[in-house]
Order: C-alpha cells, then sequence, then structure tokens
C-alpha cells in the first residue's frame, strides 16, 4: 500500500515523462541485458523504480508499449513469482510470453549455450533466464543480439531487488538514507540487494552466519557503490546487532533451490538468524519486514512475522510485475511506443 509520504511525494515530482534518469535510462538502456545490478548505474536503477511506479498507477498509459514482443522464459528452476509476474507484465503491454521448462535438461546439454542464443535470437525480442549457474547467463549474453534478462542465478535475482526497493520507496515515501538490514545466507537475493540499496544510497547492514557471507566481489563493487552514493556497507554475524533500530529487515530461505541436500547441515547454524518477534522487537517500531518468498515457515521467519503487521511480503510480489513491466519497457525501446513520451 502506498504511504501518505509516497503519494506527497509523486504530487511534487517530475512526471516521468521528463523525468531526467528515465529518460537517459531510456536511450542507454535499449538493446542491453540485466545479468546483474552492476550493469545499472544509480540513475538507471533509479529509472526502473520511478518508471515502475508510474505503470503501477497509470497501466493504460502502457498497455500497447510492447505490441506483438516476443519474450521467451527458459527456467532451470521451479518458479512462480518470476514466471507469472513476467508473463503477466509483458501480456499487459501487448506483447507474449512463451515459457521453456528447463528444470529437467539444463541449458547447455542438449547444444550448447551459444547455439542456444545463436537460435532463439532469430524469433523472439528477449530472453529471460532462470539457472543454476551464473555462467550460462553471461554466456547467454555474450551470444545473444537480443536482451537477457537474468530472473535467478546462483549469484543474482536483479528483478527481485528492483521490486523489493520499489515496495520500500512506496511504503516511507523514500529509499536514500534508509537502514535496511538482510539476515540469513549471502547467496543471490543477498547479493542483488547489496548493491541495489547502494546505488540508491540506502545504508546496507548484511548478518551471515559465518562460512556464508556474502561473496567478496560483491562486497567490493558495494563499497565502491556505498561510498559513490554517501551510504555505508556493514557486514557481520550478529543478527542481534544487525536489527537494531533497522527501518526494514529482510531474509530469504535459510536453503535456496540447488543446496536441498545440505538442509539437515544447515538448520542448526541459520537457527539463531531465525526472523521473529523478539528479534524484530530490535528494529525502530516503525520497521516492515521483507522475503522475496517462497519461505520456508518457522525456519528462517516464523509465522507470526510473515503473516504480522509488519509484513509487506505481498506487495514486495505484486510490485515484481511492474518493476519487470519498466526493465522490459526500457531494454525494449517500449517508450517510444508509448504516446505520452515523446523520445
Ligand atoms: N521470489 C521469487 O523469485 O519467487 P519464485 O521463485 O516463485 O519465482
Ligand atoms: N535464494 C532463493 C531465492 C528464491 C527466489 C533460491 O535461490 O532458491
Amino acid at each position: 500500500m502506498a504511504s501518505k509520504a509516497f503519494i506527497e511525494k509523486q504530487e511534487r515530482a517530475i512526471p516521468v515523462q521528463q523525468d531526467p534518469d528515465v529518460l537517459s535510462a531510456a536511450a542507454r538502456l535499449a538493446g542491453e541485458d540485466l545479468c546483474s545490478i552492476a550493469d545499472l548505474s544509480s540513475g538507471e536503477v533509479r529509472a526502473i523504480l520511478k518508471l515502475g511506479h508510474d505503470i503501477k498507477v497509470n497501466p493504460r498509459e502502457y498497455r500497447y508499449a510492447l505490441d506483438a514482443k516476443q519474450m521467451v522464459l527458459m527456467f532451470e528452476k521451479a518458479s512462480l513469482r518470476t514466471r507469472l509476474s513476467f508473463e503477466t507484465g509483458i501480456n499487459t503491454m501487448g506483447g507474449n510470453a512463451i515459457f521453456v521448462d528447463h528444470t529437467s535438461s539444463p541449458l547447455g546439454e542438449r547444444e550448447s549455450v551459444a547455439d542456444v542464443a545463436r537460435n532463439v535470437e532469430r524469433w523472439v525480442d528477449v530472453i529471460v533466464l532462470r539457472t543454476y549457474a551464473h555462467d550460462t547467463i553471461t554466456e547467454m549474453a555474450a551470444n545473444s543480439r537480443v536482451p537477457i534478462i537474468n530472473a535467478l542465478s546462483d549469484f543474482e535475482h536483479p528483478c527481485q531487488a528492483l521490486a523489493d526497493f520499489m515496495t520500500l520507496d512506496e511504503h516511507f515515501g523514500r529509499v536514500k538514507g534508509l537502514n535496511f538490514t538482510y539476515v540469513g545466507d549471502g547467496n543471490n537475493v543477498c547479493h542483488s540487494l547489496m548493491m541495489t540499496g547502494a546505488q540508491l544510497g540506502v545504508n546496507v547492514t548484511v548478518a551471515t552466519p559465518r562460512g556464508y557471507s556474502p561473496d567478496i566481489e560483491i562486497v567490493t563493487n558495494t563499497r565502491e557503490m556505498a561510498e559513490a552514493n554517501n551510504c555505508e556497507l556493514k557486514l557481520t554475524q550478529d543478527p542481534q546487532a544487525a536489527v537494531e533500530g533497522a527501518d526494514a529487515v529482510y531474509t530469504d530461505v535459510c536453503v535456496s533451490m540447488g543446496f536441498e541436500h545440505e538442509s539437515t547441515r544447515r538448520a542448526p547454524i541459520f537457527r539463531p538468524f531465525q526472523v521473529n518477534e523478539a528479534l524484530m522487537q530490535r528494529a525502530a517500531s516503525h520497521a516492515v519486514f521483507m522475503h522475496c518468498l517462497p519461505a520456508r515457515r518457522n525456519a528462517e521467519v516464523t509465522d507470526a512475522v510473515l503473516d504480522g503487521p509488519q509484513s509487506i511480503v505481498f506487495d514486495q510480489a505484486e510490485n515484481r510485475m511492474h518493476a519487470q513491466k519498466a526493465l522490459l519497457l526500457l531494454l525494449l525501446g517500449g517508450l517510444s511506443n508509448t504516446p505520452s513520451f515523446k523520445l
């Protein structure tokens, strides 16, 4: 739900059609890939949020912006939110989605990833991939002339993070200066959240068990982004200290897809990192609880928190569609088909 602060901010804002972040993103991103949040400048991240907000309020403006565009989704892992939010997103802008289930035959098995790219680009306008190996995504991008979108790899989940910060913006009426705490596995979702937060001027704290901290390359990138945007990244193994005074507390599953065989070993390691009512009490009284979903109920988060008044998890899920519509419009040059934009 949009907050009063967000509604007031929107009333004061420059119309999205004249917004410099949106106009430069439209010029620079057409034809580009989104493999990682690191592919986007801070202005481009802001542009996706601003356009996402406008699409959410004025969907009819964009009804035919991707008329007849073809999008293929090739997924090696299960999905509810990502698949449906991409499919509904492109369908409501006049395009079409084709789903290819790769859960039982990974990409690159029947023929090389490069050959898949060289075929598929002849028929479609954008390729959305959910893979185990992040290299499958970068290899597809290196061999495809149409944009590639990372819909989750073992390294990042950029579309999730864009929707999540759009949701925080809606809730608080701003993102810059917020204190955002991630508790749990320093994995794909955590990586994309760290960089997106830093690009938006958010102070990010990450609390992980020893041995599950975020990748060092992501930490280095995030620190550089944070320095440029006057915010901080803190890493800790103390979840209690990490959430102290936080505006938002976020967790992800403690056993990601592909790690199911580690379930028993991980359970005691992640137990002290569970987000429960006692942990939430240490955050600011106005704090929100966030989760990318699906959740393992009463493992990384208790029912009381997930279903409680601070939880905004279904707003996050809804905003996947709006943020991805913004992304598709920018990568496919769709704003030039939108009458109110003079590009
Ligand atoms: N959050 C998310 O990506 O959900 P799915 O795995 O259901 O797509
Ligand atoms: N980290 C989780 C996210 C699911 C949306 C996974 O990779 O399974």
